[in-house]
């Protein structure tokens, strides 16, 4: 099947001061497409610029050279169309459980009883029925980013961009939660770009990985994930993938180390 490139990032550049007031670049030269219909995982270690290069995607924030396009349009602000999933969840704190994932269908004009429901379907989703009555400082850090799971998806949106949505729940939970955001990718056929510093979470989530390094941020591989879904954990072939993604990562901050050195 032909391939359409939904998001396009080219030649993109953010400086930033550093502490003693000295420009840097936080993302150098970031060339990517990313297809209709794929999970691609930008991975990299802390500070590399995910967050940066997402916020930028979304519309958040502007690039300092270069320019992101989402359906061949210039990304200039956040559009309801493309979500994002931000890692501090962002959450209403007025707003209960419910209230918080009934958020994106009252954007989109869906009826209060209709809206009810679907928000309830969603909170049972990211298993959170007995908490829907609550208000966030009312949750753990992990139940208050699944309400922001749920409420992302509750928008119903094309492009959903994820900054470590997963990265404050305990193992299981998340184990499950991946499980969960590959189903509803599969069942809404959603483009998604998830962000995280887990090898392991990427393989699991990935159609291809862009593998990022530091300093200056940059994205050093792009490497395709030749496995089929569902995707067994415990097999030999991701085990495989993992290892390969592993050395490729390890390259890049072995690169990093050399040129401090
Ligand atoms: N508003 C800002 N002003 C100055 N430096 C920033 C700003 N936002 C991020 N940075 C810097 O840019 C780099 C990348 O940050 P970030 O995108 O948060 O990385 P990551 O999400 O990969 O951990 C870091 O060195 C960070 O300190
Ligand atoms: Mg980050």
């Amino acid at each position: 099947m032909e391939k359409t490139v939904k998001i396009k990032v080219d030649g993109l550049y953010k400086t930033y001061l550093d502490a003693r007031g000295r420009v840097y670049d936080a993302l150098k030269k970031i060339d990517l497409e990313v297809y209709e219909g794929e999970l691609l995982c930008l991975l990299g270690p802390s500070g590399c610029g995910k967050t940066t290069l997402l916020r930028i995607m979304a519309g958040f924030e502007q690039p300092s050279r270069g320019y992101v396009a989402i359906d061949g349009g210039i990304v200039e602000k956040p559009h309801v169309k493309y979500m994002i999933l931000f890692q501090n969840y962002g959450l209403f704190p007025w707003r209960t459980v419910l209230g918080n994932t009934e958020y994106g269908l009252e954007v989109n004009g869906v009826p209060a009883r209709q809206r009810k429901e679907k928000a309830m379907e969603l909170v049972r989703l990211v298993g959170l029925e007995k908490f829907a009555h609550n208000h966030p400082h009312q949750l753990s850090g992990g139940m208050q980013q699944r309400t922001a799971v749920a409420r992302a998806l509750a928008v119903d949106p094309e492009v959903i961009f994820m900054d470590e949505p997963l990265g404050a729940l305990d193992a299981m939970t998340r184990l499950k939660m991946q499980e969960e955001i590959v189903r509803l990718w599969q069942d809404k056929r959603k483009t998604i770009v998830f962000v995280t510093h887990d090898i392991s979470e990427a393989v699991y989530l990935s159609d291809r990985i862009a593998i990022m390094s530091l300093s200056p941020g940059r994205i050093s591989k792009l490497v395709d994930v030749p496995l089929g879904r569902p995707r067994n954990r415990s097999g030999a072939d991701f085990a495989r993938v993992q290892d390969f993604i592993y050395a490729e990562f390890e390259m890049s901050i072995r690169e990093e180390i050399d040129y401090y050195i």
